[in-house]
């Protein structure tokens, strides 16, 4: 079995939590990551394992992928740009462009890699699968505009019109990528399976679902709604809902995220493929922020201004029959989950509200909406 692995990304919530994992196993593990400033505020996290080796560089960097990769059996890639920021050109050159080029100094120094496991996103897909009484369950695309800013919320069947009822979304769905973000998380899924077959090194691409646990930054206003809410009633701020705040997200606590990366790695049975990795439960929004507030015992009620961020999906249910028959099965329940990120936060000095700030960038960059009529 490989013993040397590499973590892009590896300061970062899930990086961290695999490089953990894989130390314990008693591998040999080297990180890479270039802390990123949005997430990384205040500098080098303390919380990367000792007993791995630290390497600060940028994956846009070729010389700095290059040594990374120099010795390594298995590579876990991580590192990213996330989010809904407005700058385009970055995610591409990270994401993608990052990727490509990981790929490409693989194979021109013939690197005797033998397996890497990629970082996808249920984000890739463009709306959860639905199910209509009449055509049973479809993959409706995403809402357009039009219809988001009459406050019409809901996902209709593409055939009848009727509204569908939320169904777990299996991987072949379509794929699309909706936002900049998810079109990354597209191509870097599609690059890594691709060329994996053409080269014959098995690679995996798991759609982890939405990520949480202590170590997410709590200083990225841009992602990561449990962080988010948190950082906001900490600041005696409501959390803010987009749409109705029922919308409904499926949630992944970061350690079992990171023991499916052990679970891919150890088996031959997904190479070559997409595998979505999450509970199989969805929950609302508005739910989420009920628990955090009921957690952390400050009762200041979320609020829903018809805002809304075009492109984001109303509904998403992992569909894990792929993952789980490989053995995966979450371990972490959401209330259990949300309970330890508190206590974790709780823990951190200076919990600060960045969300208002970055509220006004995204409305003045238009990637914010709002509806034109209020809904009854
Ligand atoms: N958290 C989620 O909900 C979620 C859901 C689906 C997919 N993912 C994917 O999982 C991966 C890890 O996400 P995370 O939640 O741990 O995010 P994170 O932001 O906590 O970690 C990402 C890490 O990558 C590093 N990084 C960013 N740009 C880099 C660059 N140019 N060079 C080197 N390192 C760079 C950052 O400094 C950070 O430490 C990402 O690929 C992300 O797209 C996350
Ligand atoms: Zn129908």
């Amino acid at each position: 079995m490989a013993k040397r692995a590499l973590v892009t990304g590896g300061a970062g919530l899930i990086g961290s939590h695999i490089a953990d994992l894989f130390v314990r196993e008693g591998w040999e593990v080297r990180v890479l990551d270039n802390l990123e400033p949005q997430t990384h505020r205040r500098g080098k996290p303390r919380w990367i394992n000792e007993r791995a080796e630290f390497v600060q560089g940028d994956m846009r960097d070729r010389d700095t992928l290059a040594a990374a990769l120099d010795k390594i059996d298995i590579v876990f890639h991580e590192a990213a740009y996330g989010g809904y920021m407005p700058e385009i050109a970055k995610y591409v050159h990270v994401n993608s462009l990052g990727t490509a080029q990981m790929l490409e100094i693989i194979r021109e120094r013939n690197l005797p890699i033998k397996k890497i496991v990629a970082a996808s996103s249920q984000a890739v897909y463009s709306e959860g699968a639905g199910e209509c009484p009449q055509h049973g369950v479809v993959f409706p695309p995403v809402r357009p505009v039009e219809q988001l800013r009459k406050g019409d919320w809901q996902v209709h069947c593409p055939i009848c019109g009727v509204i569908t009822k939320s169904v777990a979304t299996p991987e072949h769905a379509p794929v699309g990528g909706e936002t900049v973000y998810g079109l990354t998380k597209v191509d870097q899924e599609k690059l890594v399976l691709l060329w994996g077959k053409q080269i014959g090194i098995p690679t995996v691409a798991l759609r982890y679902s939405c990520t949480y646990g202590p170590r997410q930054s709590m200083f990225n206003p841009y992602t990561g709604v449990i962080a988010i809410f948190c950082t906001r009633l900490l600041n005696n701020l409501p959390p803010v809902l987009y749409e109705d705040g029922e919308q409904t997200r499926d949630f992944s606590f970061v350690e079992d995220i990171a023991r499916a990366n052990l679970l891919a790695a150890d088996s031959d049975k997904l190479d070559g493929q997409a595998v979505n990795v999450g509970s199989g439960c969805g929950t609302p929004i508005r739910e989420i922020a009920e628990i955090i507030s009921a957690a952390l015992k400050i009762e200041i009620a979320s609020v829903a201004r018809g805002e809304f961020r075009p492109g984001e999906m109303r509904h998403l249910t992992s569909d894990t029959t792929k993952m789980n028959a490989i053995g995966y099965k979450p371990q972490v329940d959401l209330a259990e989950g949300i309970q330890r990120y508190i206590d974790w936060i709780k823990a951190q000095s200076d919990v600060r509200d960045y969300f208002s700030e970055a509220e006004n960038i995204l409305k003045s960059k238009g990637i914010i909406h709002r509806v034109e009529v209020m809904n009854a």
